[in-house]
Order: structure tokens, then C-alpha cells, then sequence
């Protein structure tokens, strides 16, 4: 790798293989594989708060994940996904997420300061998704849920090795055994309440609307695979762009009252979700096109990002945006339920980089290998220099 520091920051290649091909000029466009491509902003947001419009998307499966999935609420429509949705919708109160910064923080201080005393004692280099990224990002998803910590790292495994998919034998032994530690888990709770997670207020609401344990079960697995790798991904993401261009790092070291502000920026040009699907019911009009009934439509985020009709300057990274109104936690009713989770987990980890290790930098030898998944988009690993 070499440093770059006057051109775009880092792209993927699966990413930037697929924009090239794109008429950008276009807002709403069909492929010549017959996919409707969505790539501008208030087209998007048409579409997204179009209720007619469909997010069951997946195909039937028969396997152990596809029961699961099938219970996903961000795979359900209108009654059915708001049923679900509310069992967690208004959990993330004041409260509770002041509770998790402060943990959140703290776990990233621990994981930080182990790697500033590995530097004092001349070992500089490390892979930061692995040593801070993934386990303080699982670490909060256990927290969230009120599951013990020290699960953590069993977690982790499961969520990424459920959305990698590598083979199919670890793929349904990681959705087994993520359903048996939260049956286990559930059971436990029910037997002997304790903490203050959300696991205990979920089983209550789940009674109060009538929602069955397999249901429930698969909400606590939905929050972990949507919750986990976004935040570990886009970590990563941010702290390459910031790293990349040292100094909107040192700015942020030097006034912190701008690290609210760079997490939006860069949750708009680095987002780890470039997409999400959806089928149009009938045809449906998208800004002066009609798609017609019954297609599959991807509406691609990342480009709505850059939509240079509601964006100056949209691939600039600037921190004097007045508004930023980015898609990267969708819009209208699947809007992401973690959203302000994911906002509080990631400023108070930035803001622990920050204060524990303010001369970090990149370590300039290293190939940036993406996750080559579009969906999920984020580093594999990202080698930095403590000191
Ligand atoms: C940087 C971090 C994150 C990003 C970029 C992100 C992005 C998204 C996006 C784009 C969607 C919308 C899907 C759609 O419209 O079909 C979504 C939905 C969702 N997200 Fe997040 N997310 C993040 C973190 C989290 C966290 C921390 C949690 C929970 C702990 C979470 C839980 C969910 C759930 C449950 C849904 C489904 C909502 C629904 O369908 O009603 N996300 N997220």
C-alpha cells in the first residue's frame, strides 16, 4: 500500500468495479440483467417511504438459517414487521444508551491501552479490527442484549461467520449454535431474572403482543448479525479515512466537538451498507420513472450519498456541512433501529482513539483487503502503528 495522500481515499474494488459500470446520470435506471437500480437521493427517499412497496425479498430456504431469517422483522411488511419491530423500537432510551457509552468507552480505553503499552515495549504494529474493532462492537451487542461479556467472542464468530458464508457446514453450525446460546440464554432469564439488558424486556413485550419464542429468538439473532459487523466494519472504514489524511485525524485530536459531525461525513462516504433491496408490489413511480409490478430494485445507498443535487461537492470530505442528510440508515419504516445505538458505540470508541492514542498512523506496508462483499462492506484487517 501506498499512502495517497492528495488523491480519493482507498476504494474496493468490488465496489468501485460496479460504480464504473454505472450511468450516474441516471437516477432510476434498469441493468441488462433486468435489476432496477436506484441512485439518486429523493428517489430513494420516495421509494423507501412507499409503504405498497415490499421488503420480503429472500427466497424460501429449508435449512436452519432460512427458518431464522424467515422471522427477520427487516425481511416483513407493514402489520407484520411493525408487530415485530415493536418488541424493540422504543428500547433505546436516554438512559440506556448514556449506560452503554460509558461501557462502550471504557472497553475501547482497555483494548487501546494494552496496545499503547505493547508500543512502549517496542511492539508498535497491530491489526486494529481484531484487536479493537470486533471485540469492543461484539462486547457491545452483549451488553445491549444483557447477555454476559464473556460470550463475546463466541458471539462475534457466530455473526461473522453467518454473514461470510463460507461453507455451508460452518454456515448451519453458526446458526445452531447461535439459537441454542440464546434459547439457553432466554431460559436462564426466565428461571432467574437478572441484569438489565434487553433480553428480559423483549420476553415481556414478546407475551404482551403475542409473539411466539421462535420470533423472539430470532429478534435477539437479528440484532446481532445487523448490529455487530456494521459498527466493526465501519470503524474500520472511518479510522482508514481519517489515517489516510492524517490530518482530519489530528483535527479531530486537536477539537473533539468535531467528531459528531466526521462520524456523519464519514457514515456518508463510508458507509458499510451500499445497498438494500426491495420488490415493487404494483408499479410504482420513482421521481419520472414508472417501475413496473412485481421487480426487484436495489437502491443503492452509497451513490444516493453523492447525489450532487442535495450534496456539494459530494465526494469532498467536509466538516461544515449544514445538513447531512446521508442514507446510510435508510429511510422510512426500516429505517435502522440501531441507529442511535450505532451513533453513541462509535463516538465514544472514536473518542477513545482519540484521547488513549493520538499519534497512532497507518502502517504504510499493508494490502487494504475489503470483505469483497458488497452488502457488508468493510476491512478484513487494518494495520496500524501505536505509539
Ligand atoms: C454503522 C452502523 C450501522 C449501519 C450503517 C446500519 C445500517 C442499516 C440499514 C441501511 C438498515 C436498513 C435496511 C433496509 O432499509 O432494508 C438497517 C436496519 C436495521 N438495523 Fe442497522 N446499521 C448499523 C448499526 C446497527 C446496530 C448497532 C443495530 C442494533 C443493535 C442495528 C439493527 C438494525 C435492525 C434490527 C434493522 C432492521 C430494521 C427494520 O427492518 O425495521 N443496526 N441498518
Amino acid at each position: 500500500m501506498v499512502i495517497d495522500h492528495v488523491g480519493q481515499d482507498p476504494q474496493d474494488e468490488v465496489a468501485a468495479r460496479f460504480y464504473r459500470r454505472i450511468d450516474r446520470s441516471r437516477a432510476v435506471q434498469q441493468t441488462d440483467e433486468g435489476l432496477w437500480l436506484v441512485l439518486g437521493h429523493p428517489e430513494a427517499v420516495q421509494l423507501l417511504r412507499d409503504r405498497s412497496v415490499s421488503s420480503m425479498t429472500r427466497t424460501p430456504g429449508s435449512g436452519i438459517w432460512d427458518q431464522v431469517s424467515s422471522r427477520f422483522f427487516m425481511f416483513k411488511d407493514a402489520q407484520q414487521h411493525l408487530r415485530l419491530r415493536r418488541m424493540v423500537s422504543d428500547c433505546f432510551t436516554p438512559a440506556r444508551l448514556a449506560e452503554l457509552k460509558t461501557v462502550i468507552h471504557r472497553a475501547a480505553c482497555d483494548r487501546l491501552d494494552r496496545l499503547g503499552d505493547r508500543a512502549e515495549a517496542g511492539e508498535r504494529q497491530a491489526d486494529i479490527m481484531a484487536e479493537v474493532a470486533y471485540p469492543v462492537a461484539s462486547d457491545a451487542i452483549c451488553r445491549l442484549l444483557g447477555v454476559s461479556p464473556a460470550e463475546s467472542a463466541f458471539l462475534g464468530r457466530w455473526a461473522v461467520s453467518l454473514s461470510r458464508h463460507t461453507t455451508d457446514e460452518q454456515f448451519n453450525r453458526s446458526a445452531e449454535e447461535i439459537l441454542a446460546f440464546f434459547r439457553e440464554e432466554l431460559s436462564a432469564h426466565r428461571e432467574t431474572p437478572r441484569g438489565s439488558g434487553l433480553l428480559p424486556i423483549m420476553a415481556e413485550r414478546a407475551l404482551a403482543l403475542g409473539i411466539d419464542d421462535d420470533e423472539l429468538l430470532a429478534t435477539c439473532i437479528l440484532l446481532v448479525v445487523a448490529g455487530f459487523e456494521t459498527s466493526a466494519n465501519f470503524f474500520g472504514n472511518m479510522l482508514l479515512s481519517l489515517l489516510w489524511r492524517r490530518e482530519r485525524f489530528e483535527r479531530l485530536v486537536a477539537d473533539e466537538t468535531l467528531v459528531a459531525p466526521a462520524i456523519e461525513e464519514l457514515l456518508r462516504l463510508h458507509s458499510p451498507a451500499h445497498v438494500v433491496m426491495r420488490r415493487t408490489a404494483g408499479a410504482t413511480a420513482v421521481g419520472d420513472t414508472v417501475i413496473p409490478a412485481d421487480a426487484q430494485v436495489a437502491v443503492l445507498l452509497g451513490l444516493c450519498n453523492r447525489d450532487p443535487r442535495i450534496f456539494d461537492d459530494p465526494d469532498a470530505y467536509r466538516l461544515d456541512r449544514t445538513s447531512n442528510p446521508h442514507l446510510s440508515f435508510s429511510q422510512g419504516p426500516h429505517y435502522c433501529v440501531g441507529a442511535s445505538l450505532a451513533r453513541v458505540e462509535l463516538e465514544a470508541m472514536l473518542r477513545a482513539v482519540l484521547d488513549r492514542l493520538p499519534l497512532l498512523s497507518l502502517h504504510a506496508e499493508q494490502p487494504l483487503r475489503w470483505s469483497g462483499r458488497f452488502l457488508g462492506r468493510g476491512l478484513d484487517r487494518l494495520e496500524i502503528l501505536a505509539s
